[in-house]
């Protein structure tokens, strides 16, 4: 009789214990430990990260200066809650992110544990400052999983908890599949022509309407790459009718898309912006950094026991070190160069292979059944990902039509790893094109 590995065993427990509320699974992987960019299973199998765990570990796995900034808080103050006390790393990160967001206008900081929490703040403070009740987000957006930031979302397994009262989502330009224009720069001026026209002169007039809020690059929907002049005409319309521009930088921000925020790719300064995920480089911590106008609109309206706790704040503001000292948004240029180029060569080479973007080492590749009509390949790119772990590779897929790799791994990668990383991607695709993997390999398709 064959014995179960120790990952087997462990995934039998999980289906047991754990609810499916809190899980999607692509492949069995039981993560043991991590380093760098290697991660290593409970049984001893080592795979390469693609994935940065949804872009959380920027600095990489156990980055040993962030490790010591953790042990060090923890001995010296394991817990003070400032909702009723501030401590000392909570004033010095605060400081810090107030830096971190361009232009003069003077800021305050709200934390949160999650990015979810942080945008539920914002659904809740930004109308009520502005007294006004009604939102603009996009389509395809991803702001989280609390009811009023999957309010504020655009994705279809968010928006089914009903909390998007007020909120009006508009299309988001998509150069890949554009829908007003076969032109990318026409698409956008569409798009917001689209808001301007339909949804401020209809269902949501400026009077009642707060703010905007945007992801620089939607990444959830698929790795969206609007064109460079899209957010600053954004930013241009919010002026000309007096929202808000709210900035969702908790995925793509810390570096990666080759400046410490997406926003800055444009030049634009957004009046709010969001930050979590990579900000505490595995612990839990995201800010909303804003004008007092929001942020001090309701004494104790966005407070929770453990937000801004010593050792989060600890945690960011070493990550926050490491990302400046390590010069990681240059090397994200650089080396998010070397992998798009790659891709692209091995576009030539695989049909499936539709669309190649990206920012930094935030990449998309998007598969397609066929370039022209561009039929997603979806249970494809499931069987992809999963052959890609069978050969030690850890890559995730997303999308609205799940056919989009989301490359994004730590910003510490060496150029080696990268190649090593495509070499595998590239084995990966080849066996599934020759239908090495069995259906029944793969669960649930996307989320
Ligand atoms: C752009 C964006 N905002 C907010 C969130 C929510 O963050 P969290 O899962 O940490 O609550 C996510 C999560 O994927 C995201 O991608």
């Amino acid at each position: 009789m064959q014995v179960a590995s120790v990952s087997e065993q462990m995934i039998q427990r999980e289906q047991r214990l754990i609810a499916d509320a809190m899980r999607m699974r692509y492949y069995p992987l039981v993560v043991a430990s991590a380093s760098g960019c290697t991660v290593t299973d409970v049984d001893g199998r080592q795979y390469l990260d693609l994935t940065a765990g949804w872009c959380v570990a920027n600095t990489g796995y156990g980055h040993p200066a962030i490790q010591q900034a953790i042990a060090d808080s923890y001995r010296r103050l394991s817990f003070w809650s400032a909702v009723s006390n501030p401590h000392p790393s909570f004033l010095d990160l605060a400081e810090r992110l107030v830096q971190l967001v361009p232009g003069d206008a003077p800021r305050k900081v709200s934390f949160a544990n999650s990015g979810s929490e942080a945008n539920d703040g914002v659904a809740k403070l930004v109308p009520l400052a502005r007294k006004r009740p009604r939102m603009i987000s996009f389509i395809g957006a991803m702001h989280g999983m609390v009811v009023g930031s999957a309010g504020l979302s655009g994705m279809p397994f968010l928006t089914r908890f009903g909390g998007s009262g007020g909120v009006t989502r508009v299309p988001y330009p998509n150069p890949y599949r554009p829908f007003f224009s076969s032109d990318p720069e026409q698409d956008a001026a569409e798009c917001l022509r689209f808001l301007e026209e339909q949804v401020l002169c209809g269902v949501s007039p400026p009077e009642q309407t707060a703010a905007v809020i945007v992801e620089p690059l939607q990444s959830d929907s698929g790795v969206v790459v609007p064109p460079d002049s899209f957010l600053p005409a954004l930013q241009r319309l919010c002026r000309k009718y007096d929202l808000l521009l709210v900035d969702d930088e908790v995925k793509i921000g810390g570096g990666r898309t080759g400046r410490m925020l997406g926003a800055e790719l444009t030049g634009v300064q957004p009046d709010v912006v969001v930050v979590g995920k990579w900000l505490g480089a595995g612990l839990p911590i995201a800010a909303i950094i804003g004008p007092a106008e929001v942020l001090d609109v309701v004494p104790l309206g966005h407070a929770f026991t453990l937000s801004g706790n010593p050792t989060c704040c600890a945690a960011a503001l070493a990550n926050l070190d490491v990302i400046e000292r390590e010069g990681l948004a240059a090397r994200a240029v650089e080396l998010g160069e070397r992998m798009m180029n790659r891709l692209r060569e091995m576009q030539a080479r695989h049909e499936w292979i539709g669309d190649v973007r990206g920012k930094g080492l935030f990449v998309g590749v998007e598969l397609v059944r066929d370039r022209h009509t561009k039929e997603p390949a979806s249970l494809e790119t499931a069987k992809l990902c999963y052959r890609a772990f069978e050969l030690g590779l850890v890559l995730n897929y997303l999308g609205v039509r799940a056919n989009v790799l989301e490359i994004t791994p730590p910003l510490v990668i060496s150029a080696a790893e990268i190649d090593r990383a495509l070499e595998i991607l590239e084995q990966a695709l080849a066996d599934v094109e020759r239908g090495l993997v069995p259906d029944d390999r793969i669960g649930r398709i996307g989320w």
